[in-house]
């Protein structure tokens, strides 16, 4: 296995360089306070092994130590280091493991870092799973969000929001148009008048919406020609580019200790940014060489593309209630869900006057099965 074998140059760019082997090494290798920006993506913490290598989210703290204490090393003063990782299930259980945060609270208490701000990575194109705990038993929403830490060295990393501006959205658009009469709001809040200026476009919040839904991209065809396997984990380009652009300038450092098919250096070399992926797998690498072969790669066109005509621009999250017409709907299952039941057989929904007539009237006639084993 690479881990035990010397890190190799594996391939070089213009600006960055593919290292196959532990990352461990290569970052005890580099110079001290000479990385900008450590952007990475680690093996989940999951309950069940997967094919890449995930650690048990039990032992997850202790396993990232070493690189918490090798990152810290390597980053700038004026650095971050930020950190995409989705949550695990309790193995059996509708219950979360508690393994990211407690990441998140050893980096800062015992690692020196600073929770510069906690972002929020929604995929809308997420399936419903669990399925057992959200289409079954239907008893846990969908889990469509992966926690982003952006930690830094010192409270004062180099940052701007202003490279990642969006457009406004249509309602402030026609606040815009119409102005913004400058007024106390019930929250306290004083809206001064400067708030109707129009500056061009919006500071993004820390929810970022990108789906991860790459079908047909030059990586995916290069992987398919050679005979590869895609890596399993990919995250979209669009979010490196979001931290490598706020974060870093041109010629700045951007290392990714866990670079599997190495999109952080991909998204790094057409942003002029130095850069630096660790591998252990090389099949990983062998298709990454994909995304660096001449008329190759996204080239940017992984970027959303901005139509200000197009509602396509947004993702829309429905605001919680607007299907809440009053019914009663079905009880609530007095065990959690603990016992299994089989589709629900609900009379015709009732009509919004019947409800307010009779709510007691909505029927609900269940199978119940207990579940072994699950
Ligand atoms: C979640 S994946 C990263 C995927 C990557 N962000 C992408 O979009 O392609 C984590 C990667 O870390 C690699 N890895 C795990 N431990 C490592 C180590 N000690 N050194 C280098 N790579 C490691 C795994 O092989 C896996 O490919």
């Amino acid at each position: 296995m690479n881990e035990n074998k010397i890190p190799r140059l594996y391939h070089r760019t213009e600006l960055g360089k593919m290292m196959l082997g532990d990352s461990l090494k290569v970052l005890k290798k580099q110079a001290p306070a000479s990385v900008d920006l450590v952007m990475t993506s680690p093996p989940f913490g999951l309950v069940r092994k997967k094919e890449y290598g995930n650690v048990a989210a039990d032992d997850y703290c202790e396993w990232f130590d070493p690189f918490a204490e090798a990152i810290h090393r390597v980053l700038k003063d004026t650095g971050s280091l930020v950190i995409d990782i989705g949550g695990a299930w309790n193995q059996g259980l509708p219950t979360r493991h508690l393994y990211h945060f407690k990441l998140l609270i050893r980096l800062c208490e015992q690692h020196g870092f600073h929770l510069a701000q906690d972002f929020y990575w929604w995929n809308p194109s997420k399936l419903p799973t669990p399925a057992e705990w959200v289409t079954v038993r239907r008893i846990r929403v969908k889990d469509a969000i992966n926690t982003v830490w952006w930690l830094s060295k010192t409270p004062w990393p180099k940052a701007s929001n202003r490279r990642v501006l969006q457009p406004y959205s249509p309602s402030m658009k026609e606040l815009l148009e119409k102005g913004y009469q400058a007024k106390k709001r019930p929250s306290g809040h004083d809206i001064s008048d400067k708030f109707s200026n129009d500056n061009g476009a919006a500071i993004p919040p820390n929810l970022i919406a990108i789906p991860n839904t790459e079908s047909n991209s030059a990586y995916l065809r290069y992987c398919q020609e050679h005979g590869l396997t895609a890596h399993p984990a990919r995250f979209p380009a669009e979010l490196p580019e979001y931290f490598i652009r706020m974060l870093t300038d041109p010629n700045d450092l951007v290392f990714d200790p866990f670079g599997g098919s190495c999109i952080t250096g991909e998204v790094s070399e057409r942003l002029k940014r130095r850069w630096i992926c660790a591998e252990l797998i090389e099949d990983y690498l062998a298709g990454a060489l994909g995304r660096f072969e001449l008329g190759r790669g996204t080239n940017g066109k992984g970027q959303a593309s901005y139509n200000p005509d197009n509602q396509g621009n947004y993702y829309q999250v429905p605001r919680p209630g607007i299907l809440w017409n009053g019914a009663v709907g079905d009880l609530l299952p007095e065990d959690g869900g603990r016992t299994r039941t089989k589709k629900p057989i609900l009379e015709p929904a009732p009509t919004e006057q019947e409800n307010i007539d009779a709510p007691e009237a909505f029927i609900l006639v269940a199978a119940q099965t207990t579940l072994d084993g699950f």
